[in-house]
C-alpha cells in the first residue's frame, strides 16, 4: 500500500522548541536524576484558592456547554477586573472567551487573513505563533530584534519596509516571550501610527501584562487607544493566575466586526471549558487585587537571583529584561542546542540537571540563536541557583570532553 499523503501544513508546522529535548529530561528522570526545568512557562507557583473554590461551589446538574462567546459572568469579571487593576473603561461586550490565548491567536490570523496574507512579527518571537500562522495558512514576516539592543524595536523605516500589499497586520507581544523585553509607550505607539496609516491590524498579545519589574508600571494598548478599531488585544488567566491548564483566554476589541466575525470561529468549535470558565469567573469576583502583586514579585526576586547566578558563569551575556519571566542568554558554546542535550543526557551535579529550551526554536530564521538558550525562571529562588550550578559546572565538563565546543 503507498504512503497515505499528510497536508504540508502540518508538516511545515515546526515542533515546538521547548518540548522537543522533553524525551532526554524524561529519561533523566527515569535513571533518578532531578530535572530543573528552565525551559517551560509552567509557573509552579500554586493557583488561587479562590479558582478552587468557584470549581466546588459548582452545582449544575448537567455540565452544558457554555455561550461560544463564553460565560457572561466571565466576560463581565474579567472586564471589570482590567478596569480596576489598570483604570481603563473595557465594558465586557468587547470580550469574547477562549480556550487560552492561543486559539484566540489562532481565531485571529484565521478572521484576519486569507491563506497567503502576512503578519508582521518581531524576531525571535514566541514559537508557537508560529505554528498558529501554519494552522491559518499565514505567512510571517519578521522584523529582527537585536540582543545588543536588548530586542528593541528598530526605527520605523526597518518595520514599514515589511509591508506589503498582502500585510494585515502587526503581532507585538509585551512583555515579552522569549525575551522579557518590556516595549515602551513610544513604541507601541510607533507601531499603532503604522497600522493606522497603513490600515491594517494591531495585535497585542498581553499575556504577562503585570508581570513587570523595577520601576514599570503595567502597560495595556488599551491606555494608548482605548477604542481603535484596529486594535485587538489577546489576553490570558494562565501565567497572571498560575492557570494554565484551566486553558482560559480571550480576545478583547472594540471592533464589533472582528468580535461578529471570530464568534462564527467560535461558534464551529462549540464553546470553551464551562467548569473553568465558571470557576474562573467567581476567582475574579472575589481574588484579592494583591495576589497579582504578590507573585510578580516572587518573579522579580528570582530574576534577580537568576541574573546574580548567571553573573558567574565566565562567558554567559544577557541583558536583565523588566518583564515576564524569561531571558534569552548567550551562552559560550557555538551549539545551544547541543550543549542543552548534553545537560539531559550525559551530566548531572549533585544528581540535579537543567532543562534549557534552545533558542534557535524562538527565531524565525535559521542559522540565528544557535547559542543562545531561553531560560524561564519558573522556580523558587533555591531551585534556580542549583540549575545554574549545573549549567556552570556543565560548561566546564563540555568543554573538557571536547575543547572545540567552546564559542570563538
Ligand atoms: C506570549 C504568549 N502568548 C500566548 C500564550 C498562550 O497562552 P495560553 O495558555 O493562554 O494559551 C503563551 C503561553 O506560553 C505565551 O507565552
Amino acid at each position: 500500500m503507498g504512503e497515505i499523503k499528510l497536508s504540508q501544513r502540518a508538516l511545515q508546522t515546526p515542533p515546538s522548541p521547548i518540548r522537543r529535548l522533553a524525551h532526554l529530561a524524561s529519561q533523566a528522570r527515569r535513571a533518578g536524576t532531578k530535572v530543573y526545568h528552565l525551559n517551560i512557562g509552567q509557573p509552579d507557583i500554586e493557583s488561587p484558592p479562590e479558582f478552587y473554590e468557584g470549581v466546588r461551589r459548582f452545582s449544575d446538574k448537567v455540565l452544558a456547554y457554555e455561550a461560544s462567546s463564553g460565560n457572561d459572568r466571565l466576560r463581565e469579571a474579567w472586564s471589570a477586573y482590567m478596569n480596576k487593576t489598570l483604570g481603563l473603561a473595557t465594558s465586557s461586550s468587547d470580550f469574547l472567551i477562549t480556550t487560552g490565548a492561543s486559539e484566540a491567536l489562532i481565531f485571529l490570523f484565521m478572521t484576519c487573513c486569507d491563506p497567503g496574507d502576512e503578519f508582521i512579527i518581531f524576531d525571535p518571537t514566541y514559537a508557537n505563533y508560529i505554528g498558529f500562522a501554519a494552522i491559518a495558512g499565514v505567512k510571517l514576516v519578521q522584523v529582527d530584534c537585536a540582543m545588543k539592543d536588548n530586542f528593541a524595536l528598530p526605527d520605523k523605516s526597518a518595520i514599514e519596509s515589511k509591508i506589503t500589499e498582502r500585510t494585515r497586520g502587526i503581532l507585538l507581544c509585551s512583555p515579552n516571550n522569549p525575551t522579557g523585553t518590556i516595549y515602551s509607550k513610544e513604541e507601541i505607539s510607533m507601531l499603532l501610527e503604522i497600522c493606522d496609516r497603513r490600515n491594517i491590524f494591531f495585535i497585542a498579545d498581553e499575556t504577562y501584562r503585570e508581570f513587570v519589574y523595577d520601576d514599570h508600571t503595567p502597560l495595556s494598548v488599551l491606555h494608548l487607544a482605548p477604542r481603535n478599531d484596529r486594535v485587538i488585544v489577546v489576553d490570558s488567566l494562565s501565567k497572571r493566575f498560575s492557570l494554565c491548564g484551566a486553558r482560559i483566554g480571550c480576545l478583547l476589541t472594540s471592533n464589533k466586526q472582528v468580535l461578529a466575525t471570530t464568534l462564527n470561529l467560535a461558534q464551529a468549535r462549540l464553546a470553551s471549558p464551562t467548569l473553568d470558565q465558571w470557576a474562573a469567573a467567581y476567582m475574579l469576583e472575589n481574588i484579592s487585587l494583591d495576589f497579582v502583586e504578590q507573585i510578580k514579585r516572587k518573579y522579580e526576586r528570582r530574576r534577580n537571583v537568576l541574573f546574580d547566578s548567571l553573573a558567574t558563569v565566565k562567558g554567559a551575556i544577557a541583558h536583565k529584561p523588566g518583564g515576564a519571566f524569561y531571558a534569552v542568554v548567550q551562552l559560550p558554546v557555538e551549539n545551544a542546542e547541543h550543549f542543552a542535550s548534553y545537560l539531559l543526557s550525559e551530566f548531572s551535579l549533585n544528581g540535579a540537571t537543567t532543562f534549557v529550551a534552545p533558542a534557535s526554536g524562538f527565531y524565525m530564521q535559521n542559522g540565528r540563536g544557535l547559542s543562545k538558550v531561553r531560560i524561564a525562571y519558573v522556580l523558587n529562588e533555591s531551585d534556580i541557583e542549583s540549575a545554574v550550578d549545573v549549567i556552570k559546572a556543565g560548561l566546564d565538563s563540555y568543554y573538557t570532553a571536547v575543547p572545540a565546543r567552546r564559542s570563538a
